[in-house]
């Protein structure tokens, strides 16, 4: 039914691994519908108490959007791509049933954007998490201009976003962007481990929990002149696509070269 993830089952813990391992797990259109199927699934199926969302392969968790897929997109498409992540996203963040992002590798751009709209993170000790998209001439599109200023403070999710650099393991846990750090074995029998202790509470509790938690920190500096930080996001993400700096940058990318920005 899925051709993107693979999804079992067990213990009432239903994991979803984005399953394509020979391009970093990027995220193209179908591992967007099927993570938004397999959300729905989660919504529907009383049988699953809990998620964990995790990556194949030993490299990455996602390595962010599709960048090939950018090639032709409009102002109007990549809106529309925008606001497609982040209803997606928003379906993960708002699920009334725990969601644990088990971070196996590289987790940048929109596969950072993915962790953080799990409810918690936890990471393998080769964890990378960055939002490298400036170096592409873009910024983050599917909430992470949100999410990671929440989770981290403004100061260094404005570093983060303007350098593209990246943080290890060890970072991401002393910024709070990770609960916890294992080892790469350890990875899913910790997050396993955390969901049975979360699974032997009362559902009802856990899922106002997270509803009073998600509103806690939709703060009001998130909407302003009447838009939400999210409705600016997807807006400027927009924007990106009638420059050329971003026509270059993803072109460098595909061609595995180093982009020459010229600022229009
Ligand atoms: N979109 C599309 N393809 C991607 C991708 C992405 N976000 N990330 C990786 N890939 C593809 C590569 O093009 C390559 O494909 P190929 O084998 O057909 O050439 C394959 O995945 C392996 O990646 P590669 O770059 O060769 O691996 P690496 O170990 O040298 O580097 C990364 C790993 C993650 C550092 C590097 O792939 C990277 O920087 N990816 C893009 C990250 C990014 O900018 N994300 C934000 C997107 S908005």
């Amino acid at each position: 039914m899925y051709t993107t993830i693979l999804t079992h089952i067990e213990n009432g813990i239903f994991t979803i691994t984005i399953n394509r391992p020979d391009k970093m797990n990027a995220l193209n259109k179908e591992v967007f519908t099927d993570i938004d199927s397999a959300m729905d699934e989660v919504y529907r199926n009383s049988e699953i108490k809990s998620v964990i969302i995790t990556g194949s392969g030993s490299k990455a968790f996602v390595a962010g959007a599709d960048i090939a897929e950018f090639a032709n997109y409009t102002h109007s498409e990549a809106m529309a791509l925008s606001k497609r992540g982040q209803v997606i996203f928003s379906k993960i963040e708002n699920s009334p049933k725990p969601v644990i992002a088990a971070v196996n590798g590289f987790a940048l751009g929109g596969g950072c954007e993915l962790a953080m709209a799990c409810h918690f993170r936890i990471c393998s000790e080769n964890a990378k998490f960055g939002q490298p998209e400036v170096n592409l001439g873009l910024i983050p599109g599917y909430g992470g201009t949100q999410r990671l200023t929440q989770l981290i403070g403004k100061g260094k999710s404005m570093e983060l976003q303007m350098t593209a650099q990246m943080v290890d393991a060890n970072e991401a846990l002393q910024l709070k962007l990770v609960n916890h750090v294992t080892s790469t074995e350890n990875l899913l029998i910790k997050a396993t481990e955390i969901l049975q202790i979360i699974q032997s509470k009362a559902p009802i509790a856990i899922s106002k929990i997270i509803d009073c938690v998600n509103t806690a920190v939709l703060s009001d500096s998130a909407f302003t002149n009447g838009k939400s930080g999210f409705d600016k996001e997807a807006e400027s993400f927009g924007d990106c696509f009638n420059t050329e700096d971003m026509k270059e940058g993803t072109t460098a990318f595909l061609e595995k070269r180093k982009a020459i920005f010229k600022g229009n």
